[in-house]
């Protein structure tokens, strides 16, 4: 999918570009998501939090290293470096802190209760993309992901994403359901970029987007220019359900 797809290609149904100061939903914000499967919050963290996770960020660069992920498939492409929750909550605290007060958050807004993943590596991470980065589309493993982004881009690293647009099959993980659900998959976002309008999210420090992300086809779009996308990334689902390392081998932050 190239980067110059996006917008033009489907002009009887324009992008809806989210920016800060463009989003009107503060009072109704519950009831946006729960209809639209996704809100964005422009001023959810305050520019000297984001300053200071940034710090942390590149403390960890000379400490610990960052994960490098690359990954080309006919499907997918990844690349960017990541810091997997296990190295978060020891080294950035800030940012386990922030773990929670999302969660109340996405709680009173779906009205669910939803809890952090009890494999600390998966639920909760922050992702570095550096010129030329990106995460192509996809769907996430759990239903909710929140990202909060700490800075601003010379150009690309939007989020893009098709609110609710996935037809999602139960038990996809097993047998002939896993490649109906490929698919599904396939023609959906084939449909999607043609006819549905998409959601497109430019980082800017302090902005959160939440989003189902087992119900919203989404990518990165390749970052453009000398700064690096810096965001943090929280994944909840219901309580009890195995993100255990045996079934998410395949999960791209673990050491
Ligand atoms: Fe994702």
């Amino acid at each position: 999918m190239g980067g110059k797809t996006v917008i033009s290609d489907h002009g009887r149904a324009p992008a809806i570009r989210r920016t800060a100061g463009e989003i009107a939903m503060k009072d109704n914000r519950g009831a946006f998501f729960r209809e639209h499967k996704y809100v964005v919050i422009d001023d959810f963290a305050s520019a000297p939090e984001c300053r200071e996770l940034l710090h942390a960020i590149d403390r960890c660069k000379n400490t610990i290293g960052l994960i490098k992920v690359s990954q080309t498939s006919v499907t997918s492409r990844k690349r960017f470096l990541t810091i997997n929750g296990e190295d978060v909550e020891e080294n950035i605290p800030a940012a386990g802190r922030l773990y929670a007060k999302v969660n109340e958050l996405v709680n009173r807004l779906s009205g669910t209760d939803y809890a952090a993943l009890e494999n600390k590596q998966i639920g909760l991470s922050i992702n570095v993309t550096p010129a030329g980065g990106t995460f192509s589309w996809h769907h996430d493993r759990h239903e909710i992901t929140a990202i909060l982004y700490l800075n601003e881009l010379d150009g690309g690293g939007e989020l893009e994403f098709f609110p609710n647009n996935r037809v999602l099959l139960k038990n996809n993980r097993e047998g002939i359901r896993k490649w109906l659900q490929l698919g599904f998959d396939a023609l959906g976002l084939a449909a999607s970029l043609m006819t549905r309008r998409k959601v497109i999210v430019t980082p800017k420090p302090g902005v959160l987007c939440i989003m189902i992300g087992t119900k919203c086809t989404h990518r990165v779009r390749s970052v453009i220019g000398d700064r690096e996308r810096v965001c943090v990334i929280f994944a909840y689902d219901v309580p009890g359900k195995d993100f255990s390392r045996e079934v998410t081998g395949d999960y791209y932050g673990y050491k």
